[in-house]
């Protein structure tokens, strides 16, 4: 079968897919260590691959107002571009789930800031499962920086 769409796989074939995968997901698994999710109780940790080769931690902190609430993945890529960085090229997420969860649509959406070929594999802290997709396949005909730059003046 080709590999497109989304596939359920396991941390050795996720290690197959990408030479940096057991590092980054090694960070992510000490970044959910370090979660502040004291209202849902459920830690999320993330690791992104930037251009550069350098990997960046994640992980939600959540706040008494809810909706101030950061995820995971955004935390990520925010320590990544504060660093510097302009390509992220990977990320791993990891939750408490045996079925691991995928990313939620805000995140996906600012994951595809960085293009639609970005690797996802949402792993999980308590099995080996992991989803692996490319980021256009879980936002399928996404909005991006090209909408933009294509839009007619309004004169
Ligand atoms: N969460 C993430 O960190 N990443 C996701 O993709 C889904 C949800 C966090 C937000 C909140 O702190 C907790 O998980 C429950 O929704």
């Amino acid at each position: 079968m080709t590999e497109t769409g989304i596939q359920l796989i396991d941390r050795t074939r996720a290690a197959a897919r990408l030479p940096e995968f057991e590092g980054l997901l090694r960070l992510a698994l000490t970044a959910q260590s370090r979660a502040r999710a004291p209202y849902s109780r459920f830690n999320v940790g993330a690791a992104v691959l930037a251009g550069s080769g350098a990997a960046y931690p994640g992980c939600n902190v959540e706040s008494a107002s809810y909706g101030a609430t950061i995820c995971a993945e955004r935390s990520a890529v925010a320590g990544a571009v504060a660093a510097g960085e302009s390509a992220i090229v990977a990320c791993v997420v990891v939750t408490p789930t045996a079925e691991p969860s995928s990313p939620c649509g805000i995140c996906r959406q600012l994951m595809r800031e960085f293009g639609t070929e970005m690797l996802v594999f949402a792993a999980s802290s308590v099995s080996d499962a992991v989803y692996a997709a490319r980021l256009g396949d879980l936002l399928p005909l996404s909005f991006g920086p090209a909408n933009l730059t294509e839009a007619q003046p309004r004169d």
